[in-house]
C-alpha cells in the first residue's frame, strides 16, 4: 500500500485543487492532505474564507482524500512523513524545489499547477450577475 501525502489551505475548493488531489492520489493508495490550520494561515499572512473545520468537510468529501490532518508549522513534514508512512509527497510546482530537504526521507514529487485558478483569485474577482 502506497501512501500520499500533501499540504495546503484548499480555501473554497476549485478544480485546480481537484486536478491536483485527483493525481496524487493516482500515484498511490491511500492520500493523506496536511491542512494549514487558521492560525498557521494567520502565521503566513493569509485568511481563509473557510475555517480549517469548514475546509475539512469538504475536503473530507472528496473521493481522492482518505484523511486529512492539520498542518500547523513548517517544521512538521518530516515528523508527518515518518508518523503516517508516507512513501511519496507531492505539492503542485509553485513549490518546485522547496520540500527538496524530504528526499531523505520519501520520494518526493512537483506536479504542475493548474492554470487561470487560484483561490485568492476566486476570492478578489466580483461576480458579474
Ligand atoms: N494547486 C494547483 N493548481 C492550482 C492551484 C493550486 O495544482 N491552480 C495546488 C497547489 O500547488 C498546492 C495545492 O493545490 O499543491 C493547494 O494549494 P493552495 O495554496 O491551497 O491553493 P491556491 O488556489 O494556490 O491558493 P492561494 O491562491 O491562496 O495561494
Amino acid at each position: 500500500m502506497k501512501r500520499i501525502l500533501t499540504y495546503g489551505t484548499f480555501d473554497v475548493l476549485h478544480y485546480g485543487h481537484i486536478n491536483l488531489l485527483k493525481r496524487a492520489k493516482a500515484l498511490g493508495d491511500y492520500l493523506i492532505v496536511g491542512l494549514s490550520s487558521d492560525e498557521f494561515n494567520a502565521l503566513k499572512n493569509k485568511k481563509s474564507y473557510y475555517t480549517y473545520e469548514q475546509r475539512k468537510i469538504i475536503l473530507e468529501a472528496c473521493r481522492y482524500v482518505d484523511l486529512v490532518v492539520p498542518e500547523n508549522n513548517w517544521e512538521q513534514k518530516i515528523d508527518d512523513v515518518q508518523k503516517y508512512q508516507a512513501d511519496i509527497f507531492v505539492m503542485g510546482d509553485d513549490w518546485e524545489g522547496k520540500f527538496d530537504f524530504l528526499k531523505d526521507y520519501c520520494e518526493v514529487v512537483y506536479l504542475p499547477r493548474t492554470p487561470d485558478v487560484s483561490s485568492t483569485k476566486t476570492k478578489a474577482e466580483k461576480l458579474h450577475v
